[in-house]
């Protein structure tokens, strides 16, 4: 039996997250700490608030007696607390480098003082910066960190943390970097939740520039069943890629798919000022994780845009709710 506190759990991949480990490991215990930032919804747990294997903190990572406290009995820590959009990062840099890199030096020193057996770092592809668009080659775990913005380099500087605290305290780490991901819950402030909903209220697409720029798109349970496998297989001290694995795809042929399965015309799509310095392809090599740990994502593009699709139709109050109040303060900001 685990017990495992789960940082940033009210938010899109970690709300996923703790749903798909309670129903996979019922005997296991949770701790969710989160301070509830913009993106931190409570809502998305709401169906299992009641477990009695389902604790939940409101608190910052930043904040020592508060982590200092919700690690008390932990053996797993699943870390997943961050400020997580490019765009954001770039109007305000300071609450990423506050959360993401000293939130996580304050987690790995809690980690290291409760003798924790596993802290599992969650992270991003964009930490390698960009491949230009006429290359064709891939990352591997071993390619150098090159960030290119505020969200990608506190990021960056979080992982170079964590392999810090592997080295120098022998903290029990493993990492992941992933590509993006989609389905529930995400807010819709990211591309595919935003396209997904703005369509259902009738607005365009916003695309930056020429929408030439390419992505790799995860289903969120994928991500969520690797880390799984991580923390079952992984090696102590490692870094594994976890990515999707359909053929490469721009933006806005990604966007017309969507158009499509929604029954809209491409007259709905807009096109915006690009974003500064925006990286223009990820591309992943996950052999490692499917070599080593026999990980494979069951989800193919289709399929994960369109269950996405569903959910966002089904659950209409949900974003709608999400979309309302401080949300459009930040919209206008980012698209006036
Ligand atoms: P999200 O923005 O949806 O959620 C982040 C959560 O962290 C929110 O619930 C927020 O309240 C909480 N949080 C923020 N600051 C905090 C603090 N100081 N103390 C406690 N809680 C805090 O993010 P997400 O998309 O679910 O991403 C989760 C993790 O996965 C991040 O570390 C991100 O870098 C990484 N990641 C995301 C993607 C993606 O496509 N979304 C891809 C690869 C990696
Ligand atoms: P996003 O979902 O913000 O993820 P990331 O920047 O972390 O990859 O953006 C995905 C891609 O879509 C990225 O190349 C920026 C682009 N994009 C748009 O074209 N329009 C938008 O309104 C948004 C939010 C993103």
């Amino acid at each position: 039996m685990k017990n495992i506190l789960v940082t940033g759990g009210a938010g899109f991949i970690g709300s996923n997250f703790i749903r798909y480990w309670l129903i996979n490991h019922p005997e296991d215990k949770i701790v969710n700490l989160d301070v509830l930032t913009y993106a931190g919804n409570l809502e998305n747990l709401k169906d299992i608030e009641k477990n009695p294997n389902y604790a939940f903190i409101k608190g910052d990572i930043t904040d020592k007696e508060t982590v200092d406290r919700a690690m008390k009995g932990i053996d797993t820590v699943v870390h997943f607390a961050a400020e997580s959009h490019v765009d954001r990062s770039i109007l305000e840099p300071e609450a990423f480098v506050r959360t993401n890199v000293l939130g996580t030096q304050v987690l790995l020193d809690a980690a290291r003082e409760h003798n924790v057996k596993r802290f599992h770092h969650v992270s991003t592809d964009e930490v390698f910066g960009m491949i230009p668009l006429d290359r064709e080659d891939r990352w591997t775990e071993s390619s150098p960190y090159q960030p290119r913005s505020p969200y990608s380099a506190s990021k960056a500087a979080a992982d170079h943390l964590v392999r810090a605290y592997r080295v120098t305290y022998k903290v029990p780490v493993t990492i992941s970097n992933c590509s993006n991901n989609i389905g529930p819950y995400q807010f819709p402030e990211k591309l595919v939740p935003l396209a997904i909903t703005n369509l259902m209220e009738g607005k365009k697409v916003p695309i930056y520039g020429e929408g030439n720029q390419v992505r790799e798109w995860l289903y969120v349970e994928d991500h969520n069943r690797a880390i799984d496998i991580i923390l079952l297989k992984g090696s102590l001290g490692e870094t594994y890629f976890i990515g999707p694995n359909h053929p490469e795809i721009t933006n806005l042929r990604l966007v017309k798919k969507i158009l499509k399965l929604m029954g809209k015309g491409e007259d709905m799509i807009e096109y915006v000022k690009d974003r500064p310095g925006h990286d223009q392809k990820y591309a992943l090599d996950w052999g490692k994780i499917k070599g080593e740990l026999e990980w494979e994502p069951e989800n193919d593009l289709d399929a994960s845009l369109q269950k996405t699709i569903d959910w966002y139709k089904v659950n209409e109050d949900w974003w709608r709710r999400v979309k309302s109040g401080k949300y459009r303060e930040y919209y206008k900001k980012q698209y006036s």
